[in-house]
């Protein structure tokens, strides 16, 4: 059984999740239904990834009950508008063929069109309308999250950001500690340049005989943050999972931590963030 942290509304999120960006098609359903059966509750999709059907069919095929489950979708950027909003998630619903989610995103705030003040009055209201359960943001930023909390006095349950050894956000943790956010980790694994080979990673493996991803993601779940990594292969997701049977001394957290390069930026180079989202 995964762990689930509570949230600043007061219900759980399973500490470790499925990412499914670009699991798309028939070897998507079938990528994001081995997930399920594997063990994983929460699922990451958004409108943006273009495959809502494709997690809702591995959701049926999985016959998982509906409450077991935390689905996680995201608002595009191109949806800030308040009546969008509202109509985009009404799609995404559709599309998954749920009557609510569990967790609903913004996407990134979009800032050179400055309406993601509005996308969250309508990811509050929709909270008010049970269409969603819990409401958050990703890739905010400090100001971001402050603008939108001082408008609303509603605070983000999660804030998901790029976050991994090469990145690892001390600064950000830290803002959302501050404002008791959650921390959501996505390519939690570093994604291209994913550090398996740094002898503090290859280290910890050995002493705690688990591969490197083990470490890595057992480095998520010490520094309090939710990874939500993907896999479309069984083995993987298998291990990727098992991450709950060792505990990584402190110093060995900190030497994964001081990976961390001074090149970082709040949004990485992924797909995820172009200008039309
Ligand atoms: N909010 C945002 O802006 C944003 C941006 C990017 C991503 N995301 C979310 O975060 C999720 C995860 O991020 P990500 O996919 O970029 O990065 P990631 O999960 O860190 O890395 C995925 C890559 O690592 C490989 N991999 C997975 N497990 C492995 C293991 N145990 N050993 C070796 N390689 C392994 C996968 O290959 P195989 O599939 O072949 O195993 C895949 O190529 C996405 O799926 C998406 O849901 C959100």
């Amino acid at each position: 059984m995964v762990p689930t942290y509570t949230l600043n509304d007061g219900r759980s999120i399973p500490a470790t999740g499925f990412g499914t960006y670009p699991l798309r098609g028939e070897e998507g359903v079938a990528a994001v239904t081995s997930a399920i059966d594997t063990g994983y509750r929460l699922l990451d999709t958004a409108v943006n990834y273009e495959n809502e059907r494709e997690v809702g069919e591995a959701i049926k095929r999985s016959g998982v009950p509906r409450e077991d489950l935390f689905v996680t979708s995201k608002l595009p950027g191109r949806h800030h508008g308040y009546d969008d909003a509202i109509a985009s998630t009404r799609e995404s619903l559709e599309r998954l063929d749920l009557d609510y989610l569990d967790l609903h995103l913004i996407h990134w705030p979009n800032p050179s069109v400055g309406k993601y003040g509005e996308a969250w009055r309508a990811l509050v209201d929709l909270r008010r309308d049970g269409l969603v359960r819990s409401i958050g943001v990703s890739n905010f930023t400090q100001e971001h999250l402050t603008r939108i909390i001082d408008e609303t006095g509603v605070t983000p349950t999660v804030n998901q950001i790029e976050l991994h050894p090469f990145f690892p956000q001390v600064e950000m943790r830290r803002v959302h500690d501050e404002l008791g956010i959650r921390t959501e980790s996505w390519s939690p694994l570093g994604k291209r340049q994913a550090p398996f080979t740094e002898p503090a990673v290859v280290d910890a493996a050995k002493a705690h005989d688990v591969s490197p991803s083990q470490v890595i993601l057992r480095w998520q779940v010490q520094l309090g943050c939710v990874p939500i990594p993907k896999s479309s292969t069984r083995d993987r997701q298998v291990a990727n999972l098992d991450i709950f049977g060792f505990d990584l001394a402190a110093d060995e957290v900190e030497a994964i931590t001081a990976l961390g390069r001074a090149d970082g930026r709040l949004f990485g180079g992924d797909p995820d963030h172009h200008e039309e989202m």
